[in-house]
């Protein structure tokens, strides 16, 4: 498989991230959701591609913050038939190397209950479950996860 490579999103790349948003999420986000973070100074989007026949394809995505000494991871998607093939691992080290950088100490993220896949994925990054917010999301009233891992440690 060919090489998958890590970009900042840009404009011109927001019908591709909506496309992976559509299928990912129940309640995805607007582009102008995703639109203002790229306007905002403490937030990164970072895109996963593989080269293509064309332009690269855009396969995944990973919206956070950086807070103080603190990211907060809000959203990391992948094209579900790009699945099972380490693109969320990527764009998850990715963020955690830019923490690193950043001198931030913990990563923190909120995941709905139910969302085994991803809760596994932030498992293997050593997160764990620190808190609930009940009824955290409007579509569906389910509750979310609190999940942190710190920075400093290994296997973070
Ligand atoms: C969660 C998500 C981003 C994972 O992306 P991915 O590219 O498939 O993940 P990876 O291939 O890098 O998986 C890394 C590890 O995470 C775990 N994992 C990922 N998907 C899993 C699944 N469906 N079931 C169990 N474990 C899973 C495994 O430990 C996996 O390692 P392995 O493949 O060696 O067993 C993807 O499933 C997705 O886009 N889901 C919909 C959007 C979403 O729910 N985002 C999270 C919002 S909080």
């Amino acid at each position: 498989m060919s090489e998958l490579s890590l970009r900042r999103m840009t404009l011109d790349d927001l019908a591709d991230v909506m496309a992976i948003q559509t299928g990912a999420f129940s309640n995805p986000w607007t582009p102008d959701m995703v639109k203002k973070e790229l306007s905002q100074d403490w937030s990164t989007v970072l895109l996963a591609e593989r080269p293509g026949e064309g332009r690269p394809k855009v396969l995944g995505f990973v919206v956070f913050w950086l807070v103080h000494d603190e990211v907060h991871l809000l959203n990391v998607a992948v094209h579900p038939d790009a699945r099972r093939q380490g693109i969320g691992r990527a764009l998850m080290d990715a963020v955690v190397a830019h923490g690193r950088r950043h001198r931030c100490l913990t990563v923190t993220l909120e995941v709905r209950r139910s969302n085994a896949p991803a809760q596994a994925l932030y498992d293997r990054f050593g997160f764990r479950r620190v808190g609930l917010r009940p009824a955290y999301y409007g579509d569906n009233r389910e509750d979310a996860v609190i999940m942190t891992a710190d920075l400093g440690a290994p296997g973070a």
